[in-house]
């Protein structure tokens, strides 16, 4: 196996899929480490996940920026302190800059079938919709708000009587699974891209 290939992650929040591909880097075979732990907030579990895990964390906050533009940078830099070959955004819940963007290949990942249900809320706007499938999308992250080219995606039913919290917890559960495959096939295998249509392996 060759050098295994560098993981930096981002998280705002409890960090269940980025505790997904900490389990999953911990066998050499996987072929990625995660270097960094990086979230726009302090006090969050994503953060202690990485502390328990040994994975030095950083924290930029927004608040701490007199302008969006000194925070992208700030972020870029914090990033590329770690060498990445990838950035994960796993529950990051703010748009990256350019600085980000330019630098590194980012991969995001979002609890509904894209191009449906974007944003902050996508598991409440599915319900809210009526849909009877909704599911996960990892994608590579654009400027956009979840508008990036699609690289896997899974199906999830809607039960009756489904409400916000027990929809996303059936979601995590199979969108962790999609993650740790996809980061870990991108790494071994590499991908392209052309126009919108990923795909992975040479
Ligand atoms: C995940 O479901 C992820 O898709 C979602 O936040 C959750 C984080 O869970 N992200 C978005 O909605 C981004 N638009 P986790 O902190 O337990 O990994």
């Amino acid at each position: 196996m060759s050098k295994a290939g560098r993981l930096v992650v981002l998280v705002s929040g409890s960090g269940t899929n980025l505790q997904a591909l900490l389990d999953a880097t911990a066998d050499p075979s996987y072929g990625a480490a995660v270097v960094a732990v990086g979230a726009d907030r302090e006090g969050i579990e994503g953060l202690a996940r990485a502390e328990r895990a040994g994975v030095p964390t950083f924290v930029e906050r927004l608040k701490d920026h007199p302008t969006r533009a000194g925070w992208d940078a700030a972020l870029a830099a914090r990033i590329a302190e770690h060498k990445p070959d990838l950035v994960v955004c796993a529950g990051f819940m703010k748009i990256l800059g350019a600085p980000t963007l330019e630098a590194f290949p980012v991969v995001n990942t979002h609890p509904a079938l894209l191009p449906s249900f974007p944003g902050a809320h996508g598991v409440r706007d599915a319900l809210a919709h009526g849909v009877k499938v909704t599911g996960c999308t990892v994608m590579l992250a654009d400027a956009g708000v979840d508008t990036g080219p699609i690289i896997a995606q899974e199906a999830v039913r809607v039960f009756d009587g489904d409400d916000e919290a027990s929809l996303h917890e059936r979601i995590k559960t199979v969108e962790r699974g999609l993650l740790v495959d996809t980061v870990g096939r991108m790494v071994r295998e590499g991908w392209t891209v052309t126009g919108r249509t990923v795909r992975i392996g040479k």
